[in-house]
């Protein structure tokens, strides 16, 4: 995107957070916007690599829902209504959460950098954005992707200590077949008191996406949580 469309695009506070970010050198050009959702916007930028700029619209409708989550987060219980600092305190813990998720070596965007609403990560599926999950027709929802999911959620909760808490088929994306989580700003770490709760539902959400029964969903709660109190192996 030309810099002097910038203005036109942007409200006077987001653009001086991307030009704050743009001359970190964190990103060298601005193209299009990949989504335009109520709560943020998601636009393809430039460096050495392909990566998104997910910037937080401080006037979120969902600002009462984000205030909740944080609330009852043992890491951010402290927290104010001051909408600009409730959406950065967001945006510093979807960093956080990704950060931990990547470093777990679970599938996600590589983090990349966030400063005031504005969070920076590496773009899935490179030059082309990947497509959401929802696209893939009933023969492309194997077995194998659904069981490769599970280990996905099992390893955020394993290593990660996180439960993602928005997981469904709008949340993965698909790269070269292989699904990446994204959009974990809501994730939750393990001792939260609703973790339990928010990872049945991640797995009823896949259950139904896959067509399965969701009498399976115990099962993969246990799956999932199997190994809770025992030693991480092999890491
Ligand atoms: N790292 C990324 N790489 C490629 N596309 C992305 C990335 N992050 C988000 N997107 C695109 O933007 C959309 C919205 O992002 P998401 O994080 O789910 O925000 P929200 O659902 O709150 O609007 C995604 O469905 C996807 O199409
Ligand atoms: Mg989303």
């Amino acid at each position: 995107m030309d810099r002097k469309v910038w203005g036109k695009v942007f409200d006077k506070q987001t653009l001086m957070v991307l030009l704050r970010l743009f001359n970190k050198g964190i990103f060298d050009r601005l193209e299009g916007e990949i989504s335009g959702g109520k709560e943020a916007r998601v636009f393809m930028a430039t460096n050495d690599e392909p990566l998104a700029v997910k910037l937080y619209r401080v006037e979120a409708p969902a600002f009462e829902t984000i205030w909740k989550y944080l609330k009852g987060d043992p890491r951010y219980s402290n927290i104010g209504k001051n909408r600009r600092t409730v959406i950065e305190l967001w945006v510093r813990k979807e960093f956080s959460n990704l950060s931990r998720m990547y470093a777990a070596g679970v599938s996600v965007p590589r983090p990349y950098a966030f400063h005031a609403n504005v969070l920076v990560m590496g773009c899935v599926g490179g030059e082309n954005p990947a497509p959401q999950m929802k696209h893939l027709k009933g023969v492309q929802r194997s077995e194998e992707l659904f069981d490769e999911l599970v280990s996905q959620v099992e390893r955020t909760y394993q290593v990660a200590r996180l439960v993602h808490a928005d997981l469904s088929e709008y949340n993965v994306l698909m790269e070269d077949g292989r699904p990446v989580l994204i959009d974990v700003g809501q994730a939750v770490d393990i001792r939260h008191p609703r973790a339990d709760e928010f990872l049945r539902r991640d797995l009823t959400n896949l259950a139904n996406f896959f067509k399965r029964p969701e009498s399976e969903v115990e099962a993969l709660v246990k799956r999932v949580k199997g190994r809770e109190t025992g030693e991480e192996t092999g890491e």
